[in-house]
């Protein structure tokens, strides 16, 4: 199984879209899906189902030894993708983790969806590098860092690249897929300069060749419930979220 953790320091990114899409994108590719919404405000679950609010989910898991992954598992109308909703968030919606050994659920629960038989495991955190979202990434095999293609935003980046090498200092095998343009207009000179000089600035390898466009279609398609890729005229960026999860697959399984 491979687990990626989908994080910035900003919020209002793109993490969320990207999280759904890429699930999306390796549930068609004939993997075995879960998505995991780590974020105490519970935006996957408004997302995907529109009632995951008062289900059970990844934080009564946490709070909870007696919850089990079964029971905070929820299917999705795409047979192969399923969905673990945010649940109650408790002392994790303050920013508070546990207090020592913090990441140790976290750990457990991806052990119990592995032995549940998932292939692929995307965690959608909530913006920063702290409380719950620093557990996930101690915890995951790779982490992808959405940043919208602006000016302002991308300043931020060489910093945010900073902090996650210090993440791994806790957890020396997490791969640092780099960061993913997000919202990229390219008829927009601001906008693709913005792109542009960040991959002037960082190491190729820490830019992902997929870019996502700003689309209108993932307004809709969040309104709806649903990943971008099932509505008709969503293919485009269907093929955008492939080629990224073929770069993904490229960097964390050499293939
Ligand atoms: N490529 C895109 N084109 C157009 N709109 C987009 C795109 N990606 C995301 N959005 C919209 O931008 C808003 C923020 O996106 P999203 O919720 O995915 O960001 P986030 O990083 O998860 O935010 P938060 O930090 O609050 O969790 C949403 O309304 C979403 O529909
Ligand atoms: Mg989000």
């Amino acid at each position: 199984m491979i687990t990626i953790g989908i994080s910035s320091q900003k919020g209002g990114v793109g993490k969320t879209t990207v999280s759904i899409n890429l699930a999306y994108a390796f549930a068609r590719s004939g993997r075995k899906v879960l998505v995991i919404d780590a974020d105490p405000q519970g935006s996957v679950g408004l997302s995907l189902t529109r009632k995951t609010r008062k289900l059970k989910g990844f934080f009564d898991y946490l709070n909870d030894p007696k919850t089990t992954l079964e029971s905070v598992v929820v299917p999705t109308r795409i047979e192969t993708l399923c969905l673990v909703p945010a649940g109650q968030g408790s002392d994790y919606d303050m920013g508070f983790g546990y207090d020592s050994d913090s990441s140790s659920g976290v750990q457990s629960f991806l052990v119990d969806v592995e032995k549940a038989g998932y292939d692929v495991c995307i965690v959608d955190t909530a913006a920063g590098l702290f409380g719950i979202t620093r557990d996930v990434l101690v915890e995951v095999d790779a982490v992808l860092v959405p940043q919208q293609s602006e000016p302002l935003g991308i300043r931020s980046m060489p910093k945010m690249l900073e902090a996650l090498k210090k993440v791994r200092l806790l957890n020396p095998r997490l791969h640092i897929l780099g960061v993913l343009l997000t919202m990229v207009q390219r008829n927009l000179r601001e906008s693709v300069e913005a792109g542009e000089g960040l991959r002037s600035v960082l190491p190729k390898k820490l830019v992902m060749d997929a870019e996502i466009p700003r689309e209108d279609i993932f307004v809709k398609a969040s309104a709806r419930g649903l990943p971008v890729g099932v509505l008709k005229s969503g293919t485009a960026v269907l093929e955008e979220f492939d080629a990224l999860r073929k770069e993904i697959e490229k960097k964390l399984l050499g293939s």
